[in-house]
């Protein structure tokens, strides 16, 4: 589908001091652009209305399905300025493919990959003074989100659906460098169950981690790691992150990560990762892990880095993890080398400054 996005230019835009004073340091998810994209579905026309608007507040009818039974999915993205001044993202089909599976596990209308993508490119062009510069750590964050607009109490799939795009600049999720977090592990409460929405990017997913979220941080952890809902015995992955544990140093390093096996979101860094330590030289391991293995492996040093990976921060390494009744803290509690050195891997490829081997990068601006 060739999609035509009508733009209508917003006309106050943020002073020109105004945005380079919010890209000197933007923060996450804090400041939007100019502009959004929209586009409309309902059940007689299919996808239409795709526009390009300014930035704005959404009017939402209050019986509208969504404020009422949580048909909301979204997606996380960032798109980087490149050295040549173009602006390209990341595996962006990628993240259209599992928003489509995100809306067919919340019976929503699935949006063709090619309107997601061009969606990216329309905003991203008319908003690419917003774009950081190339050689930072900053990049722009893309908020893809749809919901369930039909007004009505039933409870069924909502017959119209508004898709929207938001975009933000972004510094380096840890300022003054890469930090090891501690996370909780919880044994309480679960993230997801085996036919449940776990491997959905769905809006519930996230407000139901916002109490055991809290729980971590009550012990002083800024992450919560869940474990599988049937036997809490396997750990999944944590709340915004997919994990991965080293074993071994030098030239005989195996990574592992657990495998997808039904509760636990397929993450694009996870599986970009996956490839990374191939080339690297690393045995690359997808299984099940369990928490015991996780423990004693980092008490004996047997397991001697372990690190979260996701769109925001790359590469997040965990410097300690707390339960009820202990801590263990993993390798000299400092980033680990295998993750750092993934971490850049990665970071020169979506930057530019690095060759593209496994045409992951798409342009969506031209220089
Ligand atoms: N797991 C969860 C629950 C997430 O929310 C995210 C972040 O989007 C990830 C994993 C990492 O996914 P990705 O690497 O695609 O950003
Ligand atoms: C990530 O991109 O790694 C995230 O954790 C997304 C989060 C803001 C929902």
């Amino acid at each position: 589908m060739a999609a035509q996005f009508a733009r209508t230019h917003n006309p106050d835009p943020t002073p020109e001091a105004r945005r380079a004073e919010i890209l000197t340091a933007p923060g996450f998810g804090r400041y939007f652009t100019d502009h959004m994209a929209t586009v409309r579905w309902n059940a007689q026309r299919g996808w239409h209305d795709a526009a390009v608007v300014p930035y704005g507040p959404l009017v939402l009818d209050p019986a509208s399905m969504v404020l009422h039974y949580g048909q909301e999915i979204f997606e996380g993205l960032k798109a980087y300025r490149q050295p040549d001044g173009s602006i390209a993202s990341f595996r962006p089909e990628a993240n259209a493919a599992r928003f489509r599976a995100t809306a067919a596990r919340m019976a929503m209308a699935p949006l063709p990959d090619e309107l997601f993508v061009a969606s990216l490119a329309e905003l991203l062009d008319a908003d690419r003074e917003w774009v950081p510069p190339a050689g930072g750590e900053e990049a722009m964050y893309l908020r893809p989100f749809m919901l369930a607009t039909e007004v009505g109490l039933g409870v069924r799939p909502s017959s119209e659906y508004l898709y929207c795009l938001i975009a933000s600049p972004v510094g380096p999720y840890f300022p003054g460098g890469v930090k090891p977090i501690d996370v909780w592990l919880s044994t309480e409460y679960t993230r997801a169950a085996l036919g449940g929405t776990g491997t959905a990017k769905c809006g519930g997913n996230y407000a139901a981690s916002l109490l055991p979220q809290a729980q971590g941080a009550e012990h002083g952890c800024s992450q919560v790691v869940y474990l599988d809902a049937e036997e809490r015995h396997w750990v999944d992955e944590m709340g915004s992150n997919n994990l991965f544990f080293v074993y071994g140093s030098g030239d005989q390093i195996e990574v592992v990560t657990p495998a997808l096996t039904g509760s636990i979101l397929p993450g694009i860094t996870r599986d970009s990762l996956l490839v990374l330590a191939k080339e690297l030289g690393c045995e690359v391991t997808e299984r099940r892990m369990s928490w015991e293995e996780w423990l004693s492996g980092a008490a004996d040093g047997s397991i001697s880095e372990v690190f979260g990976c996701g769109t925001a921060a790359v590469v997040t390494p965990i410097g300690r993890v707390r339960y009820h009744g202990g801590e263990v803290v993993m390798g000299d509690g400092q980033p680990g080398p295998v993750g750092l050195r993934l971490r850049s891997m990665l970071t020169d490829i979506q930057r530019g400054a690095a060759p593209d081997t496994h045409s992951w990068m798409r342009t969506l601006v031209p220089a």
